[in-house]
Parts: C-alpha cells; sequence; structure tokens
C-alpha cells in the first residue's frame, strides 16, 4: 500500500468522535450529523422521524466509504490481504455489538437484515423445532406488525395459537393478564422492549422473570430501545434480543440477532447457502458452527462495519448521557405538546422513551404531517405499524414526534408553533 494509502486509512479509522466522558454538549453533537444542516423547503430541517429512522454521524459514513474506497473484499474465505482484512473488520463489529449488548460471548450475535429478519429467523427456526399444534405463542398488544405476522404465519403453518397480553389506556402493559396468559402451552413470548407507536418502556426484566419461572423463553423486540437505553442482555437473561442498525445511527440493512448460544446451538438454520456449511455432498450437508451456521451467503459486511462505527459513536458520548438528554427532552416536549390546545397524546405511559404520538382535534394526521413538512419539521403519521394498538385506541392513525441524542428544545418549541399552525389552517 502506498503510503497516501495508508494516510487516507489510517484518516479514516480515526474519526473526530466527541470526548469520552465529555458532558453532553447536543450542539457539538449535531455538528456530527452533516443531514441536519440542510434547509427543507427553504427551513431549517427539524428531523423528529427518529422512530422510523436515525441520521448517521460523520463517522458512520466514513466507515462505510473507507470500506469500499479501501477494504472491499468477501469475507471468509478468502487468503489475500483484502479479504483478510475486511474479515477481521467484520468479526471486530461482531465482537463490538457483543460489548454493546454485554452478551458472554462474540458467537452469540448474529448479523442480519434488520429487527424483521431477526424476528422471522428466530420465528421459522425455533418456532419450528420447538411449537407444536396446539402451543402458544404469547406477544402484547403494544408491538410492531414484525413482532407480530412472523408469530401469526408460524400458528398459521403448525396448528399453534397466538395470544395477546392487553396494555392499558395509557400503554402500558397489563401485568397480572400477562401472567395469566402464561400458561403450560406458551412455548415463547415475544415483547417489544419499547414501543413504537407509544413509547412505552416495558418491564422486561419482570416480564421474563415471570416467562422464566415456567420456564419459557423469551425474545425482546429491541429496535426502539437500543437508540435510548442501555441493554445488558445477561443482566435481562432474555434469551433473544433484536435490533435494526439503522435506528441507532448506523446503516440499514444490517441488525442483530442476540441469542443464548445454547438455543441457537440447537435451533436448526434459517436459510440455505455458502458459510453457512461445513461440508456438503449430494447426501448430506453438515452445518458451520455459530454464528455462522445463521449467516447464509455474502453478508453485509460494510453494513457491519458502519454499525460497528455507530456503535463506538454512541458509546464516545456515552448511553446514559443520551438517555439523560433524551429523558429531559421527552418531558419538555410532553409538557409543551399537551399545554395546546386540541392536542391528545396518545401513549402516556409513567416510563417512555423517545416517542410522541398524539392528535390535533379532529385533524387528519396527514394533514398534520403535510403542514409541517412545510415548516420543514419531518415527523411521521399513519399508524406506525402497529394497525392493532390503533385498534386498541379506536383510531386509524397519529401524528408521531420521535426524538434522538441530536435534537434539541428549540425544535419542539419549532414543533409546537408548527402545530399551532396546523390549527390555524384547519380549525
Ligand atoms: C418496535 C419495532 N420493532 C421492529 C421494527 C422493524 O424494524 P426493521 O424494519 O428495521 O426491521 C420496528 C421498526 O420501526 C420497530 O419500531
Amino acid at each position: 500500500m502506498t503510503t497516501a494509502a495508508k494516510r487516507v486509512r489510517r484518516e479514516l479509522r480515526s474519526p473526530p468522535i466527541s470526548d469520552a466522558g465529555a458532558a453532553f454538549d447536543v450542539e457539538r453533537v449535531r455538528g456530527d450529523f452533516p443531514i441536519l444542516r440542510q434547509r427543507v423547503h427553504g427551513k431549517t430541517l427539524v428531523y423528529l422521524d427518529n422512530a422510523a429512522t436515525s441520521q448517521k454521524p460523520q463517522v458512520v459514513i466514513d466507515a462505510i466509504c473507507g470500506y469500499y474506497a479501501l477494504d472491499n473484499a468477501n469475507i471468509h474465505r478468502g487468503v489475500h490481504f483484502l479479504s483478510e482484512h475486511a474479515t477481521e473488520e467484520y468479526e471486530r463489529a461482531r465482537r463490538m455489538v457483543q460489548d454493546f449488548l454485554n452478551a458472554a460471548q462474540a458467537d452469540e450475535i448474529i448479523f442480519v437484515r434488520g429487527a424483521t429478519e431477526a424476528i422471522n429467523l428466530v420465528a421459522q427456526t425455533y418456532g419450528r423445532c420447538c411449537v407444536s399444534a396446539g402451543d402458544e405463542v404469547l406477544i402484547s398488544a403494544m408491538e410492531h406488525h414484525s413482532n407480530i405476522v412472523p408469530w401469526q404465519i408460524l400458528c398459521e403453518e403448525i396448528g399453534a395459537r397466538l395470544r395477546v397480553a392487553p396494555i392499558s389506556d395509557s400503554g402500558e402493559l397489563l401485568l397480572e393478564d400477562f401472567g395469566k396468559l402464561l400458561g403450560p402451552r406458551t412455548k415463547i413470548v415475544a415483547i417489544t422492549h419499547v414501543s413504537n407507536a407509544l413509547g412505552t418502556i416495558n418491564p422486561i426484566r419482570r416480564i421474563i422473570e415471570m416467562a422464566h419461572q415456567r420456564s419459557v423463553p423469551v425474545l425482546i423486540d429491541g429496535a426502539q430501545a437500543v437508540p435510548h437505553l442501555k441493554v445488558d442482555v445477561q443482566a435481562l437473561d432474555c434469551d433473544f434480543y433484536v435490533f435494526s442498525g439503522h435506528k441507532v445511527y448506523g446503516p440499514t440493512g444490517i441488525g442483530v440477532l442476540y441469542g443464548k448460544s445454547a438455543l441457537l446451538d440447537a435451533m436448526p438454520p434459517y436459510q440455505g447457502g455458502g458459510d453457512m456449511i461445513s461440508s456438503v455432498t449430494f447426501e448430506q450437508t453438515t452445518y458451520n458452527k455459530l454464528p455462522y451456521k445463521f449467516e447464509a451467503g455474502t453478508p453485509h459486511v460494510a453494513g457491519a462495519i458502519g454499525l460497528g462505527a455507530a456503535i463506538n459513536y454512541v458509546n464516545d458520548l456515552g448511553m446514559s448521557n443520551i438517555a439523560m438528554h433524551e429523558h429531559e427532552l421527552l418531558a419538555y416536549a410532553t409538557q409543551a405538546l399537551s399545554a395546546i390546545p386540541g392536542v391528545r397524546l396518545i401513549g402516556t405511559a409513567r416510563e417512555r422513551a423517545g416517542v410522541l404520538s398524539f392528535l390535533l382535534d379532529n385533524i387528519h394526521p396527514h394533514d398534520i404531517g403535510t403542514v409541517l413538512d412545510q415548516e420543514g419539521i419531518a415527523v411521521r403519521t399513519g399508524h406506525h405499524c402497529a394497525q392493532p394498538v390503533m385498534q386498541r385506541f379506536g383510531i386509524a392513525a397519529t401524528a408521531r414526534a420521535s426524538l434522538a441524542l441530536y435534537n434539541t428544545r428549540e425544535e419542539v418549541d419549532v414543533l409546537v408553533e408548527g402545530i399551532q399552525k396546523v390549527r390555524e389552517v384547519f380549525v
């Protein structure tokens, strides 16, 4: 490699990230996200659609570009320099995810496309081998479609039954009812850590304890939790934990399934193909060890490396600093929105993270979103892939503002002004 190439590589690998342990300085953090500097419809962009996907800091963009500029090669099967280097970087990303979740072993981390694929993987492998006709799968009434439909497909295929634990008017899981639904036929509990439609933080430690008292394994959908909360899968003792890279400042198309190694070992493979085998003949195939047994085909190497950079980034800021900043901002936003005449918050659980779902008088949420867009404010409107949540509250849709580590009080003030403009137009 030339000296110039080495220098470029070093520069790409030595990102200008915030000092570890430094006080959380949101203005400085915003400087790390190039997309936030742009204007939309002539207005400063106020990005409040973070539950759908979050923006990427420059270090993540650089890690992806750096991989394609300098390291691109297929992994695990090359003897040449680039292949070995790409393999090292991919496996380093896996160890970073392991540390991020505090998993006991790196081979308990399976790279997948996202939370959706991770849940489908568990439903189609653990589900097919361990759930039989007449058995039950227990979920909650606040799940994203990703944590409903894969289980419905499984239940339909094998004649099992999907049970749903109800939620209260404030959007909290009714734990007593959940406990009553845990029965001798329950073969798995699959539940969200944080609701994308309501923001509710579920008491997952208690839920896991209750399920384990009956020897029922638990899958936690952490898609909306990992950007906001420190997660420790060993302390939680969950059996599976899933999340998507793109919601935690990483790239799209990469996500994680954590599973206890004993369970993963016992499960059949999900997809067949290259890398997931240890030997193949026409008569018989033997499968590779963990985690490769579940990573058939060429994986999203750049995505894993980008996710590693995103994890580095949030670690450097400090998950507790992020949580504190967002907690304070959510309290400020909740108070500010509640004070606007005609606003009704959907989801008022005592423990919430990141999400403000709301209605405004009888104005259709799409109209709210369109007027806000003209003000440069990005919010999401609709059912948020959680139609049963909408049915539970007797509504068709909400407008949803969702927060990230780079949002500010000033942006919340712009949102409040925007909502007032919506009222001026429609009321
Ligand atoms: C709670 C929850 N689970 C699962 C998903 C699915 O994530 P992905 O589409 O990245 O697979 C989402 C996405 O919004 C979500 O909010």
